[in-house]
């Protein structure tokens, strides 16, 4: 998991954006340790065999495209190579959190921003700041994707425009339960495709699996007015048809929904409303056992 929008700290190697002035750096692949590729293929084993059958087949497809794999961390490089051609995408290596324009005009100029480090064989489980593993295994895949390309780069711009207008926490949400911690429907089930998901083996189980979560379609309006956890799993995931359902967000003229939604107070991460269409009515059994 990562507090994406939720940026109070960042990276002070960088915190003044670094020679560059975007806040990029060298990813120095070659000096990564044996140990920082092991954590790497650990991570990377124990996910890709479980998300055969959850995550979306256009996620799947993007890992093989990429030959992302387990012999260790990937060189952007190369990554960047590939997605040129497929969909002109490139990833930048940065040093943890960057400011949140900075992240914005790099995914308006079709550029992924992804941690440079690697979590500690300690940390497998959780993490607060992206790094290398969530950015590049979470991430990138669906980079090879031209809705997701389209739709990421448009984000950006819109973003930008947000921040201007005082209003990026309302589009924030709209990323965290897309980007972040979408599900989709296929024909053969429901499939992951939030890089917060997939690139958590315990959010990945939950979020399909547990009776606990509401699964509820998504709504732009609905979504933009609904707060959302950074500290625990998901207590509500919205649910896209299919990934073009994410073209016609890309093309979305947000100012009018932010007049109808700026001045509504916050939905609680759990509520559902009278017009929802839930797919599944979570029991909230997880969460509750939490507090
Ligand atoms: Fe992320």
């Amino acid at each position: 998991m990562e507090l994406l929008l939720e940026r109070d700290t960042i990276a002070p190697a960088a915190a003044s954006g670094g020679e560059r002035g975007d806040w990029t750096i060298d990813q120095q692949w070659d000096r990564y340790t044996a140990q920082e590729h092991l954590v790497w293929k650990t991570l990377y084993e124990r996910q890709a065999s479980m998300l055969a059958g959850r995550a979306c087949d256009a996620f799947l497809a993007g890992m093989r495209a990429l030959s992302i794999g387990s012999s260790g961390i990937p060189d952007f490089r190369r990554l960047s190579e590939l997605l040129i051609r497929q969909t002109g995408w490139q990833v930048v290596a940065v040093p943890g959190l960057v400011p949140d324009e900075v992240f914005f005009e790099h995914l308006a100029k079709r550029q992924f921003p992804a941690g440079q480090f690697i979590r500690k064989p300690e940390q497998l489980d959780y993490l607060q700041e992206p790094d290398v593993f969530h950015d590049v295994f979470g991430h990138v895949p669906l980079l090879t994707n031209p809705v997701i390309a389209d739709y990421l780069q448009a984000y950006g711009v819109a973003a930008l425009q947000a921040k201007e207008r005082g209003v990026l926490a309302l589009l924030a949400r709209v990323y965290w339960y897309t980007i972040e911690f979408g599900l989709v429907e296929q024909k053969d089930g429901l499939r992951l495709y939030g890089a917060g998901i997939v690139s958590s083996y315990a959010e990945s189980l939950f979020a399909l699996d547990s009776a606990s979560p509401n699964r509820i379609r998504f709504r732009l309006p609905r979504v933009m007015q609904t707060d959302y956890r950074i500290d625990d799993f998901q207590e509500t995931y919205f649910v896209i048809r299919d990934l073009d359902e994410l073209l016609a967000l890309a093309h979305t003229d947000f100012a009018p929904l932010y007049a109808q939604v700026r001045g509504l107070e916050a939905l609680q991460p759990r509520a559902v409303l009278p017009d929802d269409v839930l797919l599944n009515a979570g029991t909230g059994t997880y969460h509750r056992a939490r507090i």
